[in-house]
């Protein structure tokens, strides 16, 4: 009778669970303090092509600005990321900035994500990779903690995003085209060996 009871109980519990944690978004952007110094090799506008173009990225801790609440201590790792800078999230829905973290679209690019190192600045060398698409970009960093949460930032530009934004133009579309022609290619290759499997299957029962 008891357990009859309690399995309902616990099924509605588990869903309830499910439905809170849909319901209550992530991290808000605007609640993070800015404690990482970062900054990027490309200067104000330049021009990076995908696929071949290498930038470096810097972080490191903001001292004065940490020294008053310390809470270093929670961070893990830090998570760099491409962003779009507004000029490139005009009109598109798909790029769009909230500022529930688990909503935002600005930063779709993650560069690396590396362990956090208190004392010393943190390099890393980033190639642009292929599937970039042409847009204007800022770099973000977002510190998280053990339980991989949002705890912190830098960025590269201004808090209105209008400073030290770098263009970087995407693979062309002879490249895109040739890429979705070897695609055809081998799904054709596949294609024909599965003819000749079966064909050969059926002649053999003949
Ligand atoms: C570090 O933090 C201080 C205090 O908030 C701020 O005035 C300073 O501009 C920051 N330094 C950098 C390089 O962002
Ligand atoms: C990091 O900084 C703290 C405090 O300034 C110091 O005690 C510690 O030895 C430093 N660690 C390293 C690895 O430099």
């Amino acid at each position: 009778m008891r357990s009859h009871f309690l399995f309902p109980l616990s099924a509605l519990f588990l869903l309830l669970v499910c439905f809170l944690g849909s319901v209550t978004g992530g991290e808000l952007f605007s609640k993070l303090p800015q404690t990482l110094i970062l900054t990027a090799s490309p200067k104000q506008g330049q021009v990076l092509i995908a696929g071949e173009s290498s930038i470096k990225i810097s972080w490191g801790l903001n001292q004065t600005k940490a020294l008053g609440s310390d809470t270093s201590a929670a961070y893990k790792k830090v998570k760099v990321k491409l962003c779009y800078a507004p000029v490139s999230q005009q009109n598109r829905g798909w790029r769009k900035t909230e500022d529930d973290l688990k909503k935002d679209k600005t930063c779709q690019f993650t560069v690396t994500t590396q362990p956090w190192t208190k004392n010393t600045t943190t390099g890393y060398d980033y190639m642009l990779e292929r599937f970039l698409p042409t847009a204007t970009y800022f770099v973000r960093a977002y510190v998280l903690d053990s339980g991989d949460k949002e705890v912190a930032y830098g960025q590269t530009t201004d808090a209105q995003k209008g400073t030290n934004s770098f263009e970087i133009i995407g693979i062309s579309g002879r490249h895109a085209s040739l890429d979705i022609a070897a695609a055809c290619f081998s799904a054709f290759a596949v294609l024909s060996l599965a003819f000749f499997f079966v064909k050969e299957k059926r002649m053999r029962k003949v």
